[in-house]
């Protein structure tokens, strides 16, 4: 942090918000509110006269709320900028008849009560998104006692605790009596891996952070005992198995089992905890002095003092789990589905400091591969609008998830601009323009239908065409393939990048050939690689259904299916129930359906786009 104070091409602009980004990769434009600064950090030496003269005092959050500061105060000893922080929530100061000591006592004159907010206007041309996440807040976790005992805490106040520059210099300290705690307990997994409480993820952290912590007081207190309960201990990583060695050979003792209740003894003031030693199948009861729980991670929420959050001003889709999605999780780490927007640290899944510190770096040099290459490398497969069919009903910037559709200049076109920087290749503009005025590069019309007629061409009533998402349903039927998981060969796959790409008119094009049976499949809906494309589908899928139902076409022979890249298991029994059902469906049921749709085909423009107007006649 102080390097980056002092790079000379590093601007830190602390204490802000970003409130918009618009533009596209290599030409972003932010609106960041700069909240009023109220000491001039450029002349503000810490000398700390101003806190000294504060009357307000207020728990200090970085102190967990062990220890008080005052309105005016350093945040922590190692802040960049090195200055005092005006806290404007808890300050009497703006009324100088209730207060103003500070300012009086600022030799410098550093404080100055009328800034105001500013909005800065800033170019940029990638963005790193690194917001972090938040402790998982123990209280649901009542057996605990966390909010009964003053001497159960959170792993984040023991690391108060424990740190030299802590509210008790280093030193461990019960928070009922002052006294040094000698028998030290640790829970492990609380909040995680517990999706009706908690969250259903491992934190990827608490063990080793644990394993950590034992072995801190295993240096400074070597009489101390400590126990640890546990479901296992997930050492993963350089040198971290060794360090759990360590804190075992240190006499640590690990019980497997998660407790079922704490409490405490009232004349003793001992923590007594239950457990159920799942090593030896027996009841155990431990004393102890001192319990930490070692929490969890969880998203952060993003929303300040705006209106909108980071991930929607950047159209930023979720995993399941509230993390930030990345563009692909292996090939592609580093980067939201959105061109030249990178992740950094815990925003993107729980990491530790050296999985940070690794994607920090790797997002950097991302975006300045990206800004010192001076151009945007797009891939084959954007969407191109034809103009003639255009009736600017202004759809497919409605649906577009990445904004690469805008309205043009109106000067020089009356039609949307598409900016092919932008654009992701999804397809949905495509699927939902009712004038088929956009094409998909390399996933045509005249493609894609052209290989559901080659499926339909011979023995149609043995197959099932099915539409698969390139990222997540196609790749899952590799998975099944490579997992050599059996399944019917009635299935006749068509890849599309997003299942947005797959236009009513297909389905419907395909029962006019004489498909049985029809499959539109594609990632869950956190997982979509283009954003909320998948909510697209579900729609249209739906629209379909209640078409077919109106025609009297069994809408059971038309299936939408979620299934994961990971989940060849599921591919496979997708599979194997469609194909029951295939057998269900007869020949006269498939003609009849032929016969319906040739006389009435649903799925038409409803308005008719004009014909085009030459440039010159655009309305100014
Ligand atoms: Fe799979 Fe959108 S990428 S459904």
């Amino acid at each position: 942090m102080m390097d980056a104070g002092r790079h000379p091409r590093i601007q830190l602009l602390v204490n802000s918000e970003v409130e918009d980004i618009t533009g596209f990769v290599g030409n972003y434009r932010a609106a960041v509110r700069q909240h009023a600064q109220y000491v001039d950090a450029s002349e503000c030496t810490s000398c700390g006269d101003c806190g000294d003269v504060c009357p307000v005092v207020v728990p200090d959050e970085y102190q967990q709320g062990f220890s008080s500061r005052r309105a005016i105060y350093l945040p922590f000893p190692q802040a960049v900028p090195a200055s005092y922080y005006l806290d404007a929530d808890n300050c009497l100061g703006f009324n100088p008849i209730a207060c103003g000591k500070c300012f009086e006592a600022c030799e410098k004159k550093c404080i100055d009560f009328d800034v105001r907010d500013e909005v800065l206007d800033l170019e940029v041309g990638a963005v790193i998104v690194a917001t972090g996440m938040e402790p998982y807040d123990p209280r649901p976790y009542d057996e605990y006692g966390y909010t009964r005992f003053e001497n159960v805490i959170t792993s984040m106040e023991f690391e108060r605790l424990i740190c030299a520059g802590g509210p008790t210099a280093g030193e461990l300290k019960r928070p009922t009596d002052g006294a040094i705690p000698q028998r030290i307990g640790f829970i492990q997994c609380v909040g995680s891996r517990s999706p009706n409480r908690g969250v259903p993820y491992c934190s990827n952290i608490c063990c080793m952070n644990t394993v950590k912590q034992t072995l801190q007081i295993a240096e400074h207190y070597p009489e101390s005992q400590q126990k640890v309960f546990y479901i296992d201990i997930r050492a993963f990583g350089k040198g971290f198995e060794d360090m759990y060695r360590r804190s075992r050979e240190e006499g640590v003792d690990y019980v497997r089992g998660l407790p079922g209740s704490v409490e405490e003894d009232p004349q003793t003031r001992d923590l007594v905890i239950h457990v159920e030693n799942t090593l030896t199948g027996k009841r155990e009861e431990h004393r102890l002095d001192m319990l930490v729980l070692a929490t969890g991670l969880v998203p952060r929420k993003l929303n300040g003092s705006g209106t909108r959050s980071v991930d929607e001003i950047l159209s930023l889709s979720h995993t399941s789990d509230g993390f930030l999605m990345e563009a692909h999780p292996k090939l592609k780490p580093v980067d939201a589905p959105t061109r030249g927007v990178y992740f950094a640290g815990c925003a993107e899944a729980p990491k530790d400091v050296k999985d940070s510190v690794t994607q920090a770096g790797a997002a950097a040099s991302r975006a300045g591969n990206l800004l010192g290459a001076g151009q945007v490398r797009i891939e084959a497969i954007t969407a191109r609008l034809v103009e003639d069919l255009c009736a600017q009903c202004k759809i497919c910037a409605n649906v577009c998830p990445f904004n690469a559709v805008v309205e043009a200049n109106k000067k020089q076109s009356i039609y949307p601009d598409f900016i092919e920087a932008a654009c992701a290749g999804c397809g949905t503009c495509a699927a939902e323009c009712p004038f088929d005025a956009i094409v998909m590069r390399h996933f045509e019309d005249a493609q894609i239908t052209a290989q559901i007629d080659a499926i339909l061409a011979d023995d149609a009533m043995s197959k099932i065409v099915a539409f698969a998402c390139n990222w997540c349903s196609y790749a899952g039927g590799d998975t099944a393939g490579t997992s050599r998981l059996q399944y019917p060969p009635a299935i006749r796959l068509i890849r599309t990048m997003c299942s947005g790409r797959v236009d009513q008119k297909f389905i419907w094009h395909a029962f006019e050939q004489g498909a049985p049976m029809v499959l539109v499949s594609g990632c869950h809906f956190s997982d979509c690689h283009y954003i909320d494309a998948v909510t697209w589908t579900q729609r249209r899928v739906e629209k379909v259904w209640t078409q077919m139902e109106k025609l009297g076409i069994r809408p059971e022979r038309l299936q939408l299916e979620w299934i994961s890249a990971a989940e060849g298991q599921k591919f496979a029994r997708v599979m194997r129930e469609l194909d029951i059902m295939l057998r269900s469906i007869s020949e006269q049921e498939v003609a009849e359906t032929v016969e319906i749709l040739k006389k009435k085909r649903p799925g038409a423009p409803k308005i008719v786009a004009p014909t085009a107007q030459p440039l010159a006649s655009a309305p100014a």
